[in-house]
């Protein structure tokens, strides 16, 4: 059987820089995979191939055996791919239930000729929108905030807002650039404990970018290495962490 998310050969150039250089990897379904590697390696970059925000120059990614590195990005969420970004991308402005209601797929209530033509459908539809909403902040214990700005939210809040959008898709793989960056040690406990449980109730993969190695050792069933845009290594975190090259990437510092 193939892996869920299969990414080979995939390189992006900005200019002269090879951000990302003849990449691959693959994400078994229900892992917790992780990626690793310094800054600068080509991380995000990679996530921006895999998620449609990037048209990769080569290379081809496949999610559950279907090719989607030509698709749009909405079109890659419709396929069941939900990512989150490096930074929190939470409207400041909209309350935190509007924030989570407004990351629905399709949104009936957008479209004038559904608007006029069928007000009762998108009525209910609008309904479970809110109620699923509900239901995805309480998961991540943000009930209590959600007619507040989500801009009055401290950084780890909005890591856990941007996980109550991401889920409103129902995604079956979801991509977590650095999630621990920036949140107080016992919102990362939750954090972690959110992936864990999801995986567990929901069956959802992650791929997930972290510079926290507690995390990694503790979170996933694989690693990935990257440096200078290529794939170094791969393996067990046990495997990975006793790698001469992994502490070499890490400029000699104990992983
Ligand atoms: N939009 C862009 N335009 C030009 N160069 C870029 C762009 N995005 C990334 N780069 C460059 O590509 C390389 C890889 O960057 P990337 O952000 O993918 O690294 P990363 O592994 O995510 O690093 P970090 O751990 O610091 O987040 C870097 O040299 C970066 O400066
Ligand atoms: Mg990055």
């Amino acid at each position: 059987m193939s892996a869920l998310l299969e990414v080979s050969g995939v390189s992006k150039a900005f200019g002269g820089v090879r951000a990302v250089d003849d990449a691959s990897l693959s994400v078994e379904e229900g892992s917790i995979t992780a990626l690793i590697g310094p800054n600068g390696a080509g991380k995000s970059t990679l996530f921006n191939c895999i998620s449609g925000f990037l048209r990769p120059d080569r290379g081809q990614i496949a999610l559950a055996g279907r090719r989607i590195e030509r698709l749009p990005p909405h079109a890659i969420v419709h396929a069941g791919l939900a990512r989150t970004f490096q930074t929190a991308r939470a409207l400041t402005r909209l309350t935190v239930l509007d924030n989570v209601r407004l990351a629905a797929p399709s949104h009936p209530g957008e479209c004038l000729r559904n608007l006029i033509a069928r007000r009762g459908a998108v009525r209910r539809r609008e309904a479970q929108v809110t109620e699923e909403a509900f239901r995805l902040l309480r998961l991540v214990r943000l009930e209590d905030y959600a007619d507040a700005l989500a801009g009055t939210l401290s950084g780890g809040q909005r890591k856990l807002l941007d996980l109550a959008r991401i889920l409103i898709a129902s995604p079956r793989l979801i991509l977590l650039d650095e999630p621990m960056a920036g949140v107080n040690p016992a919102l990362r406990e939750e954090l972690l404990a959110h992936v864990l449980d999801l995986r567990a109730t929901r069956g959802i993969t992650f791929l997930v970018i972290e510079h926290d190695l507690a995390f990694v050792m503790r979170a996933s069933d694989h690693v990935f290495v990257m440096a200078e845009g290529r794939v170094l290594t791969e393996g067990t975190p046990e495997e990975v962490r006793r790698d001469e090259r992994v502490i070499d990437a890490y400029l000699g510092t104990d992983v």
